[in-house]
Parts: structure tokens; C-alpha cells; sequence
């Protein structure tokens, strides 16, 4: 389980980027964390593993204090997926995915058979991948590299910030859907910042809707449909129906001829 309690960022001469924000995220949910560019998302999501240090509040993981723990042991318990992951190119993808077992010091075997694992988990066959050079693969190819990554030491935790933004749309989702399975087969706890509506509703089990650093609402796609709690709330999730209804209309009066 994941606490955030008034939890509070401000950067050196500017607002407060996040401020006072209350969520907890229970284990084995997969929570998408949504709203407009600026509103502090990414802000929210690297205090969690302290790559940003709060302001004020307190992040609480299985009910210990996130500053109790060493922020490079933490960062081992918490998987870390962003858009373009950045992999080493003078390192293959079995190197670059087994990169972390390599700094904990396992032992080559153990290595080959987990990377293996991993590989496979992200479909990306082994036998064929292992050997192959970054510059060689396609963006969603290298992100499936990024996130075997960050499974590799067996987070139960793990951080998503676009992890798919950079990705062409058919791509995405296909990355996206594979990834909510694997959420579900090793039962993570899955926090993943997105500003695309139809992306959150499509993965998440309850959004969290942000704006201007502040959290505004938090429940199932059905509940924050239903029952908005403003205006915001209502047009950010009406979006993805009423682009599709445009897109629609627009099929229907014949424009695309
Ligand atoms: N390292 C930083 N230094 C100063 N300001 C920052 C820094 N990172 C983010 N900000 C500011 O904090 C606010 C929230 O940013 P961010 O968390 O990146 O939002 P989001 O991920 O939702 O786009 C923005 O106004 C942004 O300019
Ligand atoms: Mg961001």
C-alpha cells in the first residue's frame, strides 16, 4: 500500500508545484494519475521513490516511511518506467535489462535465467533479442526493454510516468494493454501518469485527476463519470467520447474523402 499524506512540493523561487495531496493506493490496484501538462504529476509520482525530495507530507510504503529508507534501496523496491527509458547502446538488451542484477552482484547463471524470464514476459523473445543492440530496435521495442528493467530485481511497486507518450499510437496500445497484463500476473501495485484520457480510462481501476498541484478527484472511470466533482472533473472525462463523436461525425459527413 501506498499512502500520500499532505504531500507537498515547492522548486526553489517558483509556487507550489504540488501541495497538500491525500491518496492512498491500495496493493495489487493499478491507479492512473491524470490531468493537463504542468499539473504536477510527474512532481507527485518521483516523490514516491524520492528522486524528488517533498516540501512538506509524508510517503508512507507498506506503512513505513519513504524517509526512513535509503533512497538508492528504495529505488531497487520500486520499478521506474518513463518515456524514453534512455538504455545504454553499448550494452545488448540482455545487459541492459539485467543491468540492476548485475550492480546487486548476482551471479551470471542467475542473470541469464532471469533476463531470459523478463524477456519473455515483455514478448520479446530471447533468443532472438538478447544479443541485439539498442539502435537496432523500435521505440516500443525499447520501451518493452525498459520496462523488463525495472522488473528485474522484483519490485511490487511500480512507477510509470508516460511510459508510452513517445510511442505511435497502434504500438501504445498494444504496449499498454500487454503491460495491464503483466500488472496482473505478478500483481503489482502500479502508479502510471498519463495526460490521455482515453489511456487512463482504458488501464486504470481508479484515476486520480490533478490540476494546478492539486488532486481533485479520485474513483473509478464510472464514479468520476457519474459524479464529478466539477466542471474540470466532467470535460476531462467527457473527452475521449467526444473526440470519438467528432471523429464520428466527421467519418459520417464524409470529410475524409
Ligand atoms: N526541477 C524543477 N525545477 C523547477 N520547477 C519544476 C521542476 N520540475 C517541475 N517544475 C514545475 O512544477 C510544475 C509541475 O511540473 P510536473 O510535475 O513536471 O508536471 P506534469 O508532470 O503534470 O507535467 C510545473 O510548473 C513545472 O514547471
Ligand atoms: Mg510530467
Amino acid at each position: 500500500m501506498i499512502e500520500l499524506r499532505e504531500l507537498s512540493k515547492s522548486y526553489a523561487a517558483r509556487g507550489p508545484a504540488v501541495q497538500g495531496l491525500n491518496l492512498t493506493v491500495a496493493s495489487g490496484e493499478f491507479l492512473v494519475l491524470a490531468g493537463p501538462s504542468g499539473c504536477g504529476k510527474t512532481t507527485t509520482l518521483t516523490m514516491i521513490n524520492r528522486l524528488t525530495e517533498p516540501s512538506g507530507g509524508t510517503v508512507l510504503i507498506d506503512g513505513v516511511d519513504a524517509r526512513s529508507s535509503d533512497p538508492v534501496s528504495l529505488r531497487r523496491r520500486i520499478g521506474f518506467v518513463f518515456q524514453d527509458i534512455g538504455l545504454f547502446p553499448h550494452l545488448n538488451v540482455a545487459e541492459n535489462a539485467g543491468i540492476v542484477l548485475r550492480l546487486l552482484h548476482k551471479s551470471p547463471a542467475e542473470i541469464g535465467a532471469r533476463v531470459d524470464e523478463l524477456l519473455a514476459l515483455v514478448h520479446l523473445p530471447a533468443q532472438e533479442f538478447r544479443g541485439v543492440f539498442p539502435a537496432t530496435l523500435s521505440g516500443g521495442q525499447r520501451q518493452r526493454v525498459g520496462v523488463a528493467r525495472a522488473l528485474a530485481a522484483s519490485p511490487r511497486i511500480m512507477l510509470m510516468d508516460e511510459p508510452f507518450g513517445a510511442i505511435d499510437p497502434i504500438t501504445r496500445d498494444g504496449l499498454a494493454s500487454d503491460y495491464r497484463q503483466i500488472h496482473e500476473r505478478l500483481g503489482l501495485t502500479t502508479i502510471l501518469v498519463t495526460h490521455d484520457m482515453t489511456e487512463a480510462i482504458l488501464l486504470a481501476d481508479r484515476i486520480a485527476l490533478m490540476r494546478e498541484g492539486r488532486l481533485v478527484q479520485v474513483g473509478t472511470t464510472n464514479e468520476l463519470i457519474s459524479a464529478p466533482a466539477d466542471d474540470f472533473v466532467r470535460a476531462m472525462m467527457e473527452s475521449p467520447r467526444r473526440r470519438s463523436e467528432a471523429l464520428a461525425a466527421a467519418l459520417k459527413s464524409g470529410r475524409r474523402a
